[in-house]
């Protein structure tokens, strides 16, 4: 690759962020780009070809292990929520990950070059809380049109013949302009659990989801396509979920949450106002927790574009259908 004082393109640069932590910034030609920070693998910004962050990450983030980063696409594994006997959403979020210099390849093969594969491994520490062995892999990959892919690759490593569970989500938060005029397609009519009520189950009714309070709620049985719709952008999310042909199991779930006012106010690393201008939607196995005997490896991929709201979600643009991980 060449320097940036070439002239030329440079599509994945590695540097350093908020308090000297290592990232890695990734650019397309069309002047996207995306930044992850190896501290939690975490995706902090995803520009648009304009410069316009498309994620919400919190102006009081505080960037200082062992605190997670708020806002971006924070992973929740081996435990997504309180499902366990792990801190809330499991440790991977507040780990020093790896650059992985020799994945193993993928299936099919990919025309991007702005990606970075990051790992993360057991360690003696994690195997007081989480006594097992595993490697999990990330691939974050920038597609020419912006897409933001994100591969993950679970893999059981025990030496002991035993099996694990985990639950799993890309906990993403979309930037939006003002939640109130924000409406979710592809989840109504559908069940979900309340985390609000106690996991208490509800079938969701009326045409869309729009929110006008706190909201925390695990969608079950999702398509593998979600929109999120911000009307005063005129810009339309596109979460899918699918994407892998030889995925083992597909997210289920999809978690919606929204802290709203309140509860804003009482978390000291969120702007108290911020709550309008963020809403998370997120690709999720929740509700039945994935088993992976040694030698297993479980794969979940989910992809993000966002679009012109006036494109028709039903429709398939023939350059997405060309890009892979
Ligand atoms: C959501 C959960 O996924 O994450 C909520 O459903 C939780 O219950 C929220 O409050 C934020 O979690 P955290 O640990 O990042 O503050």
């Amino acid at each position: 690759m060449s320097s940036p004082s070439s002239g030329e393109m440079v599509f994945v640069e590695h540097t350093k962020g908020v308090n000297g932590l290592p990232k890695v910034i990734l650019r397309e030609v069309r002047g996207c780009s995306a930044e992850v920070y190896l501290y939690g693998a975490q995706v902090t910004s995803w520009k648009n070809e304009h410069g316009e962050e498309l994620l919400f990450l919190s102006s009081k983030a505080t960037f200082k292990p062992p605190k997670a980063i708020r806002g971006g696409i924070p992973i929740c594994f081996p435990q997504f929520g309180v499902q366990g006997s792990l801190e809330q959403h499991g440790f991977a979020r507040n780990r020093h990950w790896m650059v992985d210099p020799d994945p193993p390849p993928f299936l099919t093969c990919s025309p991007n070059k702005a990606f970075i594969d990051l790992i993360l491994k057991h360690s003696e520490e994690d195997a007081k809380i989480w006594p097992h062995r595993y490697e999990f892999r990330l691939r974050v990959t920038l597609g020419p049109g912006g897409d933001l892919m994100m591969t993950s690759r679970i893999r059981n490593t025990n030496t002991d013949g035993k099996p694990f569970m985990f639950t799993f989500s890309y906990h993403t938060y979309f930037a939006i302009t003002d939640i109130s005029e924000v409406r979710v397609e592809g989840l109504e009519t559908l069940d979900y659990l309340d985390y609000l009520k106690n996991k208490e189950r509800f079938t969701e009714q009326g045409d869309a989801i729009t929110f006008e309070a706190e909201v925390d709620k695990a969608y079950l049985s999702t398509p593998t396509k979600i929109a999120i719709i911000d009307h005063e952008r005129k810009r339309t999310y596109e979460l899918r979920k699918d994407g892998l042909p030889d995925a083992a199991l597909l997210f289920s779930s999809a978690v919606v949450w929204n802290p709203w006012d309140k509860k804003a106010k009482a978390t000291p690393d969120f702007g108290d106002n911020e709550y309008k201008q963020m809403l998370c939607v997120e690709a999720a196995c929740v509700e039945k927790p994935i088993t992976l005997k040694p030698g297993e490896e479980w794969r979940g991929r989910q992809e993000l574009s966002a679009v012109p709201s006036s494109y028709c979600s039903g429709q398939l643009d023939p350059q997405k259908a060309l890009q892979s991980s």
